[in-house]
């Protein structure tokens, strides 16, 4: 093609380097800017090291602690690396920078050294497979673990965008929140996760008991926690599925010796049958919430949203989209787009009345 006369001029025009002159102090300051924030996240990161934050550094289970310890390694094997690369690059150009006086001529070319080249070649070749080795062994260790006798099952479903948990061996069904006992190391009690998808595809993620483990649609997929201390472990679904991907968030709570039984005891029973909450009661079994929700002792038997049975024993809303208060509860059922837009909850258009009988009832639903 024919370059025209002003495409021409506009091409033989230098690059502008002024402007990357002129704005390196900004470049500064804002690499500055970059550096301080990295440093207060890692700082943050290794500091609050309790449970409640989502948080790589602080690994509290035995695959989480293989994956952060063989993590560790490569980053200790990269810095070293990097600290002789640029030591000598910095060596380098300040002993051998130009000085006054200099002849402006091209110092001597040097090609070819077999010494050098071998140890270029060798080292960087070891060192790749040491952490290959160092890899298949984190890799067998976690995948090759077999179950306790007194491991618990559970399955995880992901949904678009909540979880559905189900122990199957103790009739138990709940939502958002995971519920496992506390693992002593003398007396592992592991659980060992089956994991389903019923639409699209997910990723099981709680950075301070375990790695990722994809959630895929007609596909089984297994991994396993064993958390060492009592409390709340928070993950979320780390594969991108949908508008409120960022919204399916998961609790992990971790019961101390004894408290679990307790827990699954109060599950196992079947939803609140509140005389004083009868109105909102009928309101909920003759709307469409029975095609989605299911409360055991009821009619309601949906299973495209959560189980409600025991609703108001969970922390959060809409898989951690606001904290489970009556306010938010009230809000949710209002209309839940204005919580978690995108989402398969519709408005029910109920009046303010109905509305209020309602949410009495679901707060019954303990
Ligand atoms: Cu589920 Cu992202």
């Amino acid at each position: 093609m024919e370059l025209t006369e002003a495409t021409r001029k506009e091409c033989s025009k230098k690059p502008a380097m002024g402007f990357f002159i002129q704005s390196s102090r900004a470049l500064f300051a804002r690499a500055l800017f970059l550096y301080l924030v990295f440093a207060l996240t890692v700082s943050t990161a290794f500091a609050d090291g309790a449970s409640g934050v989502t948080n790589i550094f602080k690994p509290d289970g035995t695959p989480a602690r293989g994956i952060s310890n063989f993590a560790m390694l490569v980053l200790a094997v990269c810095a070293v690396i990097f600290a002789i690369v640029m030591g000598l690059l910095v060596y380098t150009v300040i002993r051998f920078r130009r000085r006054r006086g200099d002849d402006k001529n091209e110092p001597p070319q040097v090609y070819g050294s077999n010494q050098i080249e071998l140890a270029w070649t060798v080292i960087p070749i070891l060192i790749v497979f040491v952490l290959s080795l160092v890899t298949a062994r984190t890799i067998a260790e976690i995948q090759n673990a077999t179950p306790p006798p007194k491991a618990l099952q559970a399955t995880v479903v992901g949904h678009q965008w909540w979880w559905e948990i189900r122990y199957p061996d103790l009739g138990v069904v709940t939502a958002n929140e995971l519920h496992i006992p506390v693992s002593d190391p003398a007396q592992p009690r592991p659980t060992f996760l089956k994991l389903e998808s019923a639409d699209v595809a997910h990723s099981f993620w709680v950075p301070q008991l375990a790695g990722k483990t994809d959630v895929i649609p007609n596909r089984d997929n297994r991994m396993w926690i064993d958390a060492m201390t009592p409390g709340t472990y928070l993950g979320n679904c780390a594969e991108y599925c949908g508008t409120q991907h960022a919204r399916m968030l998961i609790r992990v709570i971790v019961h101390p010796p004894g408290e679990f039984e307790k827990w699954v005891a109060a599950q196992q029973g079947a939803g609140a049958n509140d005389i004083q909450a009868k109105g909102g009661r009928d309101i909920f079994l003759s709307n469409s919430c029975v095609n989605c929700h299911t409360v055991r002792g009821t009619e309601a038997n949906g299973k495209f949203g959560p189980d409600l049975t025991h609703l108001m024993s969970r922390e959060t809303l809409g898989s951690g989209a606001a904290l489970n208060t009556p306010e938010k509860l009230r809000a949710w059922v209002r209309n839940p787009q204005n919580l978690k837009q995108g989402c398969y909850m519709p408005d029910m258009q109920l009046t303010d009345e109905e509305m209020d009988q309602l949410v009495r009832y679901l707060l019954t639903l303990n």
